[in-house]
């Protein structure tokens, strides 16, 4: 390998973030309520995506831009529906959770299919694009066909994560994906790509 590339494989998996959303969680009240905590994400390949399950009924279902309350037609990501207890503080710590890893920037649409409140809001942008903007989405959402929860779609854990009470990433001052956050933007106008630049720059 060259140690360019070499260079680049370490930082990303060094720079690699994982993006903590909380399903059933109101991102404007911080409670447990319609949709998903963050709805709007940008990571990039090599990140990874926790899905957070609060209580009640919820799952992660991909889905489209243009039909955004029925799951993406040939399969897609599903997490399954989750039943949490309803009396779980917003975040108890140990809540179950999904874990995807990002591959690319291209778009991945979300729904909570399990909530029932997809038109209402229960929806989650991952990089959406100038053309296709969070804000259209949702409009797209109200208006949107909803397919029934079928039992196909309900076994727990389709997805490459834990069904169980899983890996404990949700402790309430456990902000992960906000320190995540915090360190990309201290890299800042620059990018990812500068950095790795400047490093193999320095180093030869
Ligand atoms: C990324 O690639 C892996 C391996 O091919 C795959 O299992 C995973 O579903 C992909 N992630 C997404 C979000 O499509
Ligand atoms: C993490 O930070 C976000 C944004 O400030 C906030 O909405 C969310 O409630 C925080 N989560 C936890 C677990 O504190």
């Amino acid at each position: 390998m060259k140690p360019v590339a070499l260079v680049a494989l370490l930082l990303s998996s060094a720079f690699a973030v994982e993006y903590l959303v909380g399903v059933g969680k109101d991102e404007t009240t911080g409670k447990k309520g319609i949709g998903f905590d963050p709805s709007v994400i940008h990571p990039i390949a090599g990140d990874t995506v926790v899905f957070e399950f609060r209580g009640g009924a919820h799952s992660a279902v991909q889905t489209t831009f243009e039909t955004p309350c029925v799951p993406l037609d040939g399969g897609g990501f599903n997490s399954g529906v989750f039943n949490v207890d309803t009396s779980l503080p917003v975040d108890a710590p140990g809540l179950p959770s999904v874990q995807i890893t990002i591959n690319d920037t291209n778009p991945i649409w979300i729904f909570d299919q399990a909530g029932g409140q997809c038109q209402q809001g229960g929806v989650l942008a991952i990089n959406p694009t100038q053309t296709q903007t969070p804000a259209q989405y949702k409009e797209n959402a109200a208006k949107s066909p909803v397919a029934p929860l079928t039992k196909d779609a309900a076994p727990s854990a389709t997805a490459s994560g834990s069904g169980a009470p899983a890996e404990a990433s949700g402790s309430a001052n456990d902000n992960k994906s906000n320190g995540a956050s915090g360190l990309r933007m201290s890299i800042g106008g620059v990018g990812l790509a500068g950095v790795v630049m400047a490093l193999v720059a320095g180093s030869v």
